[in-house]
């Protein structure tokens, strides 16, 4: 059971001993913050965060030009995350005028804030002008709609153009983009198209993103997408003399959600292969070298975050055993959406041994509101609390009001402390918008 322990946070700890043993994060005591707090609950370790920058930035170290990491916000954003993200320096991904307003109000610099999207609406384009360093383009319809501004007289932050580079990662269908049916991005003869547009109206054309699609575990269809992407940068170079100052090969890099997956994937070799494939792609093509940017947000922030539950009713069917969560497919959508797999502890002596599989059902009207299927899992019974690690990315992100349900809280966990990042949604909050009938 306890290998489930290195899907946790690195502050996971278990202490005491027998029947006292009880699951620790962050130096906080799972069973008080639930007391304290109610369940459905999420955490985020500060440790794990830190250390998860740490990594990236280690593993870019090597690169011998100019280096960036950007949080995709969109795995998880908030006003704590996002001033976490800037107290790090890093870039913050935003999509869209909300994310942007999230990044502002956090203080993000402005030359840091990023901003995609596949179709940005006019009030998106607005707010990426008036807020952000860098806007990642789409599509060609887009850049009219910039060049139009730009005609008009408003100045634009940098711009990057998004190339399709028509290779996809190893990953469930719908997290796949860089396919050359992909909605994301542009053709090689667009990206040529939009340089050619651009420098006919003098925008501020600096680099070139891509980004393959997201939670994949094997760098190797990287390879073949740089090659692509320095062949058509050597063309474009020498059709129109220009140059990418700025590469960003997106992010997507995997984690460990269950006991199969350990151990965690490696970002040192993750940012390796990108960093010597750049290397020595450039030099074979006497491409000077651009800034290396990454990207991610799961590997950032997933291991951080823990779901914690608590089981209100044990049931056995035929075939199963059932605990029944506070939560489900309200907090955390993936496993219906992806079929993604997840594992779990008891908080309470959580070494107990197994004593059969346990499928682990939310509470909402669905049979597709399934959290974990067939885990081994010890003798859970109802009242019990079950910690869920790697809860940190794309959970609250993606979470609804299905069934009325209120979106849980959200803790900080440093150094033997816990802060209120997000309240818990209340009954209010879900008529804030209503309007009675005429
Ligand atoms: N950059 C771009 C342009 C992206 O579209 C994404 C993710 C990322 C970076 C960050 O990817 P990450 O490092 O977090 O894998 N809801 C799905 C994931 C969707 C990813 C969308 N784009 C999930 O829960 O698995």
């Amino acid at each position: 059971m306890l290998t489930r322990l290195d899907l946790f946070p690195i502050t996971a700890r278990i202490v005491g001993d027998g029947a006292s043993a009880r699951l620790q994060i962050g130096g906080c005591d799972l069973t008080d913050l639930a007391a304290q707090f109610g369940t459905p609950l999420y955490l985020y370790d500060r440790a794990t965060l830190d250390t998860a920058v740490a990594a990236y930035e280690g593993a870019l170290s090597a690169y011998p030009g100019p280096t960036g990491i950007t949080y995709a916000g969109k795995a998880g954003m908030n006003l704590a995350l996002a001033q976490w993200a800037a107290s790090h320096a890093l870039w913050l991904d935003c999509t869209g005028q909300g994310e942007i307003a999230v990044a502002r109000a956090a203080g993000v610099d402005r030359a840091q804030i990023l901003v995609h999207g596949v179709n940005k609406s006019p009030e998106d384009l607005a707010a990426a002008v008036d807020a952000a360093g860098v806007i990642v383009v789409d599509n060609l319809d887009e850049l009219q709609r910039l060049i139009a501004l730009a005609d008009d007289g408003v100045a634009l932050p940098q711009l990057w153009l998004r190339l399709r580079p028509g290779v996809a990662v190893e990953t469930h269908a719908y997290r796949q983009t860089g396919q050359s049916d992909s909605k994301f991005g542009l053709s090689s003869d667009e990206f040529l198209a939009g340089i050619r547009l651009g420098q006919a109206h003098d925008l501020p054309l600096t680099g070139l993103h891509f980004h393959q699609g997201s939670h994949f575990h094997d760098p190797a269809p990287i390879g073949p997408a740089l090659d692509a992407v320095l062949d058509l940068l050597a063309v474009v170079r020498s059709e129109t003399g220009w140059t990418a100052q700025h590469l960003s090969p997106g992010g997507g890099w995997g984690v460990a959600y269950h006991e199969d997956d350990l151990p965690q994937p490696s970002v040192a070799d993750y940012v390796g292969f990108i960093s010597n494939g750049l290397q020595g792609g450039c030099a074979k093509r006497n491409l000077p070298l651009p800034a290396l940017h990454v990207e991610p947000g799961r590997s950032l922030v997933a291991r951080a975050g823990v779901a914690l539950y608590r089981v209100g009713a044990v049931k056995r069917t035929p075939n199963r055993r059932w605990l029944l969560l506070d939560g489900g497919m309200s907090d955390n959508i993936r496993p219906a959406l992806y079929g993604a797999r997840y594992s779990a502890l008891p908080v309470v002596q959580p070494g107990r041994s197994a004593s059969g599989s346990a499928w682990l059902g939310g509470p909402y009207c669905e049979s597709g509101d399934v959290l974990i299927q067939d885990l081994p899992m010890a003798d859970v019974t109802p009242g019990e609390l079950v910690a869920v690690p790697a809860s940190g990315a794309y959970h609250i992100a993606m979470s609804s009001n299905y069934n009325g349900s209120l979106r849980p809280a959200v803790l900080w966990l440093d150094q033997g402390e816990a802060h209120l990042i997000q309240r818990r949604e209340t009954v209010a909050d879900l008529m804030r918008r209503d309007l009675p009938l005429p």
